[in-house]
């Protein structure tokens, strides 16, 4: 199984993340570092372990990271995902502990006690927890087997701005860190999570799993979808971040390009946009596989496979 360590922010796409390497042996995942961003650091924390709960898998270590981005004040998104982060179905309150190991630490001492070139970091929220360990131990960039991160944007461009997908856009400043790390990394940006939609009938063949997790994520797309419906009359709910998950355990689900893209810092206008050089048209070295296309109806056949087993 491939080691992974899932960074991120639930959010209910994150919720479904977490669920889908919890369900799959393809993956061993290490521990689960939570950073702020669709909701505070308190409720991020607390949403990851409320999902482990769920999943039965109370021993599994979650961490609290940074509470803000590096040079800039947090910025949330309470308006996709409710109060909680995880509006939709009332769940209880975890009682497994959270590590006291901050989310920067656990990811260092992870990448340094385990082989080099077996860990690949799944960051599905802001990237300040990750760049925040690139700066301060630069020594395990070249122990990272490869990033595989939901974040960006470019044919679908913006959800945060006209420009900008959320979770780049909420620290750009980290995002080109990460970016320009040299690391192998893969990046799935709305251009491809907008073709992962939670219609009437995938919902619904989760809500008909048997167990409490099918239909707690039955609940959770339920509330998440009504955001996108609106916004964009679409016809259900972006999984943005299973995408990544996904992609580890069957990657042929996927094509993309590997292109060269740039994080945008300093523009007002365009703050926080991923110029990603699709039709190659600078001699920049490329530095991402930039996932354009999915296999909608084999990712959510795979989803619900996977729900269906916990
Ligand atoms: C990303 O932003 C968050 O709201 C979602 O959880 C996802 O990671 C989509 O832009
Ligand atoms: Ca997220």
């Amino acid at each position: 199984a491939r080691k992974i360590i899932i960074d991120t922010d639930p959010g209910q796409d994150d919720a479904v993340a977490i669920l889908l390497a919890l369900a799959s042996p393809e993956v061993e995942l290490l521990g689960i570092s939570c950073v702020a961003g669709n909701v505070p650091l308190a409720l991020t924390a607390k949403n990851a372990r409320i999902v482990c709960e769920l999943a039965g898998r109370p021993e599994m270590r979650v961490f609290a990271g940074c509470d803000r981005p590096i040079a800039r004040p947090l910025v949330t998104a309470e308006h996709v995902h409710g109060k909680t982060g995880l509006d939709g179905i009332d769940l209880p309150d975890p009682t497994m502990p959270l590590q006291d190991q901050h989310s920067v630490d656990f990811i260092i001492e992870t990448l340094r006690t385990e082989d080099a070139g077996t860990v690949t970091l799944c960051p599905i929220g802001p990237l300040t927890n990750i760049a925040t360990a690139m700066e301060r131990a630069p020594d395990i960039i070249p122990r990272i087997q490869e990033i595989v991160l939901m974040g960006g944007a470019y044919f679908e461009v913006g959800n945060i701005t006209p420009t900008a997908e959320f979770n780049i856009y909420v620290d750009p400043e980290a995002a080109k860190i990460v970016f320009g790390a040299g690391v192998p990394l893969t990046v799935m940006p709305l251009d491809v999570t907008h073709k992962a939609l939670t219609t009437r009938a995938r919902v619904e063949a989760f809500r008909a799993l048997p167990g409490r997790v099918g239909p707690a994520v039955a609940s959770w797309t339920d509330f998440f979808e009504r955001y996108d419906k609106e916004k964009y009359g679409s016809e259900g709910a972006p999984l943005h971040d299973p995408c990544t998950i996904a992609y580890l355990i069957q990657p042929d689900l996927f094509s993309g390009r590997h292109i060269n893209v740039e994080i945008e810092t300093g523009s007002e206008l365009t703050l926080g946009m991923t110029v990603a050089d699709w039709w190659r048209v600078t001699k920049r070295p490329a530095n991402a596989q930039f996932i354009g296309d999915l296999d909608a109806d084999g990712f959510f056949a795979l989803l619900t496979e996977r729900l269906g087993r916990l």
